[in-house]
């Protein structure tokens, strides 16, 4: 059996995990929000129309903040059409998913599921066909208590109160050709900040993130992002990031190592927007809104032009298997392990839409395979990233090169007096691994649990997904100054310690 070695220190911190890691995102996209989280009639529908089932598999998920609107639909979208009484608001072709859109729901509503839901919103504005005046409207629209056409007309659309939303994307995937409005890095950095200035105007509060790339294997990517940072340093908090991966060919092994990439991408980013501070002699870090992440097959999905114009279509209803979600949960144990810089994330999506959580109109909703790691790390990954120093075996991939069979965080709460260990194996080996926790005493187990990627493919329905749950794993020793724990091969395990400092 091969072997693995992890170091921690309580003093070696990367950085608080910021509770925003834990987003995710609704769009007007096939059927997330209609027959998603919005169903006037269902049986577990408020007197609203919200979903009730969807709203409290969302607060069991621990999701934090939301995107919203899009994602591409935000980039052909006039919000005006979805405020103010919902028989007098326009029936719009949504020209991003060619697909019929009601506006049976807006920001007004979207802000009222928030409130249900206790999440936080993450507002996107349309860069695409619209510019700075829309944007500004938008935030007085939403942040300006009242004295001004636009709050008063919040007000009269019964928000008596501010909505104030902090968090705010300055458009989306700009730079995808796909995107409706697509700009030049140039084009769209120029855009953003002036929109940026004027919504700042109305609202000095609020958070901005300007557009990165849409994937890391853009051709633009990187001189993307360098570009539109010049335009933005001074006007941003945050530049996004959007990842998303597929097993193809067969090749599991470059599959299971996705999150390998995912950080090397994270890192470019960040390499990146430190060259622009270095030029301009700032000491001011942007950080990553990594807005858009998940596993998905995008290679099933048959593009936007080719789509039949319907209302609420099924659309990118990808079902996942238990690989899927060893997987995600590396992608979010790669963002944890990242705090220091990453600020906001957000898993696409939440619901019916590459999901975890999926819907029948009229019917149940159920978790999918993915929605285990995501809730369990949510929940007890609070507190301080510690650097853990990895000595792991290394697996030769064909898609990424050689990488750690190993993937880990590790994170201290100090308020609960809880070490959190999230690790992955990547090999088809058992690992027998040796957690030093220096620095610590008094150390005992709460518990391990372990998530097995196995071979049944997609879940297609709740008990399906019920067997691939994560399993109590065994194989741990708690010694004085160091744990041992053998993973099992292709496997995310959880594994919480009492200890104090
Ligand atoms: O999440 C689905 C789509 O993926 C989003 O609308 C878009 O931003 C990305 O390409």
């Amino acid at each position: 059996m091969s072997s693995a070695r992890l170091s921690i220190h309580p003093a070696f911190a990367i950085g608080e995990v910021d509770r925003r890691v834990f987003g995710s995102f609704v769009e007007h996209l096939g059927r997330a929000v209609y027959s998603g989280i919005y169903e006037p009639g269902h049986p577990t529908a408020d007197a609203e129309g919200w979903r009730g089932d969807v709203a409290e598999l969302t607060r069991e998920l621990g999701t934090t903040v939301v995107r919203y609107p899009g994602g591409n639909f935000v980039s052909n979208y006039r919000w005006e059409d979805g405020v103010g009484p919902r028989d007098q608001r326009p029936t719009r072709i949504d020209l991003a998913w060619r697909t019929i859109e009601p506006n049976a729901v807006g920001t007004d509503d979207f802000m009222r599921w928030c409130r249900l839901t206790g999440t936080e919103p993450m507002m996107a504005v349309n860069l695409g066909t619209r510019g700075a005046a829309e944007a500004a409207d938008l935030v007085e629209y939403c942040n300006i208590d009242g004295g001004t056409t636009l709050s008063e007309l919040r007000r009269a659309n019964g928000a008596d109160e501010p909505h104030g939303i902090r968090l705010w994307c300055l458009g989306n995937e700009m730079d995808g050709p796909w995107q409706i409005g697509h700009k030049s890095a140039d084009d769209y950095g120029r855009l953003a900040s002036q929109a940026a200035q004027a919504m700042r105007r109305v609202d000095p509060s609020i958070e901005l993130v300007a557009c990165g790339s849409s994937a890391r294997d853009m051709a633009t990517f990187g001189e993307w992002e360098r570009v539109v940072l010049e335009h933005t340093f001074d006007d941003v908090e945050y530049i996004s990031v959007h990842a998303y991966y597929q097993e193809r060919d067969g090749d599991r092994a470059s599959f299971l190592a996705s999150g390998a990439s995912f950080e090397a991408f994270l890192h470019e980013v960040i390499a990146t927007a430190d060259a622009v501070a270095a030029k301009r002699h700032s000491t001011k870090r942007i950080k990553l809104s990594v807005d858009e992440w998940n596993v998905w097959y995008i290679d099933d999905f048959a593009g936007e032009t080719n789509l039949e114009l319907l209302e609420r279509p099924r659309l990118i209803e990808d079902v996942y298997s238990a690989l899927d979600a060893v997987v995600v949960a590396d992608l979010l144990t790669t963002l944890v392990r990242n705090a220091d810089r990453v600020g906001v994330a957000c898993l696409a999506q939440l619901v019916n839409v590459i999901a975890p959580i999926m819907t029948e109109p009229g019917g149940d909703a159920w978790r999918q395979t993915t929605f285990a790691p995501i809730a369990l790390l949510a929940r007890h990954a609070r507190g301080t990233a510690l650097d853990a120093r990895l000595d792991s075996p290394r697996l030769a991939t064909a898609k990424h090169g050689e990488v750690e069979a190993l993937s880990a965080a590790v994170v201290w709460n100090s308020d609960e007096s809880e070490l959190v260990l999230s690790v992955t194996n990547r090999s088809t080996e058992p690992v027998a691994t040796t957690l030093d926790h220096l620095g610590f005493a008094d150390v005992a187990l709460v518990d391990a649990l372990t998530l097995l990627a196995d071979d049944h493919g997609p879940r297609r329905t709740a008990a399906e997904v019920a067997e691939a749950a994560p399993r109590v794993l065994d194989d741990v020793h708690v010694g004085d100054g160091s744990t041992q724990v053998t993973l099992p091969p292709e496997s995310w395990s959880l594994v919480r310690l009492r200890a104090r400092t």
